[in-house]
């Protein structure tokens, strides 16, 4: 698909059919996560896929919605603070270079014809505990991957540009 037809595209969903994600499009939507840029290219970034049914089923302590946990596939991405940069300031950037990854992996999926959804509203103590995921490391975000039961037209709610875009100084 032409670049801004996948942005245009690329829609929140939640509800998926139960068909399996072909392993050749998950390892491309992955590699295209991988490719992505992070400061200093620390790539202090994990992602667990999760497709075990009864995983998937436990993640509910996460984040409790039946079409969450019964997508076919849950990608938990995850960053590693203590491998990120840090600015002299002190500014972490380490959720900056995942979100950055996650968005990389959403674009792919959605030129893949498959759907997924940001999930940032999940109780990260329990998709720690449900996946086994080291005290050091923290979790980003979540999305379900698979093949859209909805359809949902292009993005239209945006602000329009004039509101969002300074020229020059605010
Ligand atoms: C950082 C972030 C966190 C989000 N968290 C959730 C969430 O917890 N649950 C959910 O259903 N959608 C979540 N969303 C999806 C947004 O609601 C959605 O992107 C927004 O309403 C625009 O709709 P669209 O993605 O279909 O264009 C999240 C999106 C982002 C970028």
């Amino acid at each position: 698909m032409e670049f801004y037809e996948v942005v245009r595209r690329r829609r929140s969903v939640r509800a998926y059919k139960p068909d399996p994600v072909e392993e050749e499009k998950l390892l491309r939507i992955l590699e295209a996560a991988r490719l992505a840029p992070s400061a200093a290219n620390r790539q202090p970034w994990h992602f667990i896929v999760v497709r075990d049914p009864q995983k998937r089923e436990q993640l509910r302590k996460a984040y409790d919605r039946d079409w969450f946990v019964k997508a076919p596939v849950i990608i938990v991405a995850c960053a590693d603070p203590t491998k990120a940069w840090r600015r002299r300031d002190g500014e972490e950037y380490w959720k900056v270079d995942v979100a950055i990854a996650m968005e990389h992996l959403v674009l792919a999926a959605a030129n893949e014809g498959l759907g997924t959804c940001w999930i940032g509203a999940f109780d990260e103590k329990a998709v720690k505990e449900v996946l086994g995921i080291p005290e050091h490391i923290r979790v980003v975000a979540m999305t379900p991957l698979g093949y859209p039961a909805e359809e949902k037209g292009p993005v239209t709610d945006r602000k329009p540009l004039e509101e969002i875009v300074h020229y020059d100084g605010w």
